[in-house]
Order: structure tokens, then C-alpha cells, then sequence
């Protein structure tokens, strides 16, 4: 459900040259990570996210401005908005995602559990709700 999916506070390493943040896979975040990858140069006004994954585990960071991100479990939704690169979303599997509200400049980061699979996803809401409730 969307009540495991949790904000973590990553580690800060701070000092008067900047800070440094390292993610750890399976110490600073419950999965191993199998792929980065990073979303930018998002239009304003423009939304992304609209679909779930069957089995893959990510944690979303705002690398770099902020966002908002919708969890969507199929009975409860909550809003996060990120706008702090020393915080990581966790988003479980099984979780319907919509991106929004994205500042000129954001760079949202992904680590995830898995390799690309387009077989993963599930992009159409309705089959997602069966498959939540199934
Ligand atoms: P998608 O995950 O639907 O984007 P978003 O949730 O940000 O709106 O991916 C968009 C396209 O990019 C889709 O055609 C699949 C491709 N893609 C890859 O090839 N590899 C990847 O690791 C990711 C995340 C996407």
C-alpha cells in the first residue's frame, strides 16, 4: 500500500565546499540498485509518471529544483512534493504514480531495482485497479 512508501532522509555531507549525499542499495534503501536514471529539461506545465510497475522498487530524488509526485495504491493517494536532494522517495511495487508540478530545472533521479522492462509496467489505469485489488 501507499502507506510504504516513505520519505528517507539520506545522509548529508556537509562542509563549506558543499554537501555530498551517497545512497548505499540494500543499507540506506531496502532494494539493490540495478539502474539509475534521470528525468530533465521537463517543459513547465508538462505531467509524466501515469502508470504503475509490477515489480519494480525505486527511490525518486529531486536531484535538483522540485516536484510533486502522487502515489496512488488504488483505495488512497498521497502527495509528496521533493525538493531536497538529501531525501529520496521510496516507492513500492505495485503503485500508481502521476509527476507533476515540476520547477524549471528539475532533474528528478532514479534508482531502481531493475533493468528497463516495458513488460513491468502497467500504463492503463483500469487494468491497474484490477491488478491492485486482484
Ligand atoms: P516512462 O517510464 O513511461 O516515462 P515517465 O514515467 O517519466 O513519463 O518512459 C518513457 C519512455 O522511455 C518509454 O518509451 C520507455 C523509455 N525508457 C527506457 O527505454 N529505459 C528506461 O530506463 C526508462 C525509465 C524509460
Amino acid at each position: 500500500s501507499i502507506y510504504n512508501c516513505n520519505v528517507i532522509e539520506l545522509t548529508k555531507i556537509h562542509n563549506r565546499a558543499g554537501n555530498i549525499t551517497p545512497v548505499h542499495g540494500e543499507f540506506d534503501i531496502p532494494f539493490s540498485i540495478r539502474r539509475v536514471y534521470y528525468l530533465y529539461d521537463v517543459p513547465g506545465g508538462e505531467t509524466r509518471g501515469g502508470h504503475a510497475h509490477k515489480e519494480l522498487h525505486q527511490l525518486i530524488i529531486a536531484a535538483s529544483g522540485s516536484f510533486d509526485v502522487i502515489l496512488d495504491d488504488g483505495k488512497n493517494k498521497r502527495t509528496f512534493t521533493l525538493n531536497r536532494p538529501n531525501y529520496g522517495l521510496y516507492v513500492c511495487p505495485k503503485i500508481w504514480r502521476d509527476l507533476s508540478n515540476f520547477s524549471s530545472g528539475a532533474v528528478l533521479l532514479v534508482l531502481a531495482s531493475e533493468r528497463y522492462s516495458e513488460a513491468d509496467y502497467i500504463r492503463e489505469y483500469s487494468e491497474f485497479l484490477e491488478f491492485s485489488n486482484g
